[in-house]
């Protein structure tokens, strides 16, 4: 098995997916991993609504948000043909929520790198979950109430690699002495 130091190093975004779907086995170990996130204060008041690729509401959140983006054509659905999507919705006045679902989200990246699986955090529904249509979307995808969307997470079996993204650590870093 690889070390959490070796998952970290090798994950990256997977924007290409084989048909095949997941078992409810590795839906589950996903799930707890991103239940296992550390949350300010012990809140834990994140929810996880999770969705197969060919969910109805998943076809309509695309189609509002290329409205939003007067898009008429798109090579991919915003998850990429996934066969499991899952989407972090948190307390919308609780002032950790962002971080926390951030980190939710990575603990479930991380598992299913480690697991063998592709996985790409998604953040380009947020004006859509957050527009005019925002209430319909929240009942359909049974967020709770005063729950708002925070992240997504697309994953499944690759069908594309990519490298690691590359960093600038002499920008990025700074040590005091
Ligand atoms: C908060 C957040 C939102 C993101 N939203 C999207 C997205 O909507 N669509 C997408 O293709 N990638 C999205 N990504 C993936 C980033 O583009 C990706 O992590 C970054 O390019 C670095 O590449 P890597 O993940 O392969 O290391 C998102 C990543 C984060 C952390």
């Amino acid at each position: 098995m690889a070390t959490v130091l070796e998952t970290i190093a090798k994950r990256s975004s997977t924007r290409g997916y084989a048909a095949t779907a997941l078992t409810e086995d590795e839906i589950n170990k996903l799930i707890h991993a991103g239940l296992q996130a550390p949350t300010g204060a012990n809140k834990q008041e994140l929810h996880f609504t999770v969705l197969k690729g060919d969910a109805p509401i998943l076809a309509e959140i695309e189609a509002e948000k290329n409205a939003l983006r007067n898009l008429d054509h798109v090579e991919h659905n915003f998850y990429y043909e996934a066969p499991t999507l899952i989407i972090i919705s948190a307390d919308a006045d609780y002032k950790w929520s962002k971080v926390d679902s951030g980190i939710a989200v990575e603990n479930i990246a991380l598992a299913s790198e480690e697991m063998g699986l592709g996985n790409l955090i998604i953040g380009c529904i947020y004006d859509t979950l957050h527009g005019e249509k925002r209430k319909y979307f929240e009942e359909k995808l049974a967020f709770p109430e005063n729950y708002e969307f925070e992240i997504a997470i697309a994953v499944g079996h690759k069908a594309v690699t990519k490298e690691p993204h590359t960093y600038d650590y002499d920008k990025q870093v700074t040590f005091l002495n």
